[in-house]
């Protein structure tokens, strides 16, 4: 694994040896991030899926991409047709794969091509429990995760659940890419407190950018 490059930027907080949070990263592209984000809901609106264990998963969501990802009672996968249309997932927006590509890029993650978007949308007390991200076919590929909206705790903890568990706080505009000896990491996040965002609401959006398959 090759190590990071941006290191010394005092916008990087590099908390890990393979992942780091560049700060404000998006800001410059919220408004278009978030017009996006509502186009891909017009299409594809946000639900609360089902675990396969019948509960439902709090954040709302939502996919873009070739791939989207989804839960239902027979597991957690990447499927290319939303179940909620029976078509395909809205296309994988241009704004989006640049960011990731170059966010991955700055991290020392290079030629990162995103193919699914999990679109998560968090509302007061609304949170995301401790798990991995496992149902992508190949770990070498880093994940990219950019933080829109009230601000939240999250949650970078080790390869086992008992392992001692980080906890930073992602602002708006915050970029967090992980990868090589961390990219299969438990993470979440804290329940969002409440607070008001002035372009988003009374929520948090949050985008994962990965390459599925
Ligand atoms: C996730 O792990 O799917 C989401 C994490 C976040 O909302 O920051
Ligand atoms: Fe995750």
């Amino acid at each position: 694994m090759k190590g990071m490059k941006v290191l010394k930027n005092s916008n990087v907080d590099k908390f890990s040896d393979h992942s780091l949070i560049l700060r404000h990263y998006a800001n410059d592209l919220d408004s278009q991030l978030l017009n996006t984000v509502n186009h891909v809901a017009e299409q594809s609106a946000f639900r609360n899926m089902q675990t396969p264990s019948g509960r439902f998963i709090r954040a709302a969501m939502t996919n873009c991409g070739k791939y989207g990802w989804i839960s239902d009672k027979s597991g957690y996968r990447y499927d290319k047709t939303d179940p909620k249309t029976n078509k395909s997932w809205p296309e994988m927006p241009e704004v989006f794969k640049t960011l990731a590509k170059r966010a991955a890029n700055d991290a020392g993650y290079n030629n990162f091509e995103s193919n699914a978007c999990l679109i998560n949308r968090y509302t007061e007390k609304i949170g995301m429990s401790l798990h991995q991200d496992k149902d992508e076919n190949d770990f070498t590929h880093p994940i990219v995760s950019v933080s829109l909206g009230v601000s939240i705790i999250f949650l970078f903890g080790g390869l086992t659940r008992k392992e001692k568990v980080m906890a930073k706080e992602l602002k708006h505009g915050d970029v967090v890419v992980w990868g090589g000896p961390d990219r299969l990491r438990f993470h979440g996040v804290r329940p969002l407190k409440r607070g008001v965002h002035p372009l988003v609401g009374a929520a948090r959006i949050n985008l994962t950018l990965r390459r599925a398959s």
